[in-house]
């Protein structure tokens, strides 16, 4: 199948599985349900191309060095838990969905990243990970879909060692986008996210916007 048509099916299914919330709801996608099964394997082809700015901009931010241990929550394929791999002691790659797992795995056996990297079938708010146990933790794209953001964030808190970073990247996306362009964070949404990491006791988040792409990025990143 070529990229339009996967794309045309993934937008198809973006429309059956949409939910509404609040404009300033960080998790406005919490409803979409088709990283599963055929779809979620459709899905991680697509996320495959061009993930490695993100990627590159989740390393930066989190200053990565090599005796850090990194989980990337809502990984996807893998991108940017292969190029961790490359640069710091340990990587995990957590995701919810086996599909994407799947396709991790089977690239990384392709890529063979220097270092070593676990693959956990887990959502960000039950996370089978010791306390205190990784020294950064990025998301990329993934936190707009989390059903229960407060779960998550604490869950985010118990996994962080003493001074570990948080890194979130999403789309920046435009008020009022539709169909796949929403699938981001508009810049309130991003604030409304950075709130309630300090609410949930994380030092002064920091927002940051990013040009680079098609629409540009938008990040958060805050330590504990
Ligand atoms: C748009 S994809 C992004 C994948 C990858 N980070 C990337 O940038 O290529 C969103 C990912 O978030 C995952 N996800 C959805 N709900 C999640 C949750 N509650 N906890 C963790 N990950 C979740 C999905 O399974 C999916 O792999």
């Amino acid at each position: 199948m070529c990229t339009d048509s996967l794309t045309a099916v993934l937008v198809w299914s973006h429309r059956v599985g949409s939910g509404t919330m609040s404009d300033l709801a960080p998790n406005h996608h919490a409803e979409f349900k088709q990283f599963g099964g055929v779809f979620g394997f459709l899905a991680a082809l697509t996320m495959i191309p061009g993930r490695g700015r993100d990627a590159r901009l989740a390393i930066d931010l989190a200053g990565l060095g090599e005796d850090d241990r990194v989980l990337d929550i809502g990984c996807g394929p893998g991108s940017a838990v292969r190029l961790a791999a490359d640069l710091c002691s340990r990587a995990t790659g957590l995701d919810p969905a086996e599909p994407m797992l799947s396709v991790a795995r089977m690239l990384t056996r392709l890529r063979r990243p220097s270092g070593e990297i676990e693959w956990v079938c887990a959502g960000a708010e039950d996370m089978p990970l010791a306390d205190e146990s990784v020294s950064v933790v990025w998301s990329i794209r993934s936190v707009h879909h989390w059903p229960d953001l407060a779960g998550g964030i604490g869950e985010v808190r118990r996994v962080l060692a003493p001074d570990g970073r948080l890194v979130v990247v999403e789309s920046r996306s435009k008020p009022g986008a539709t169909g796949l362009s929403s699938h981001g964070w508009t810049d309130p949404q991003a604030d409304s996210f950075a709130a309630m990491l300090v609410d949930a006791g994380f030092s002064t988040p920091v927002v940051t916007t990013h040009d680079s792409g098609r629409s540009g990025s938008i990040s958060v990143s805050a330590t504990i």
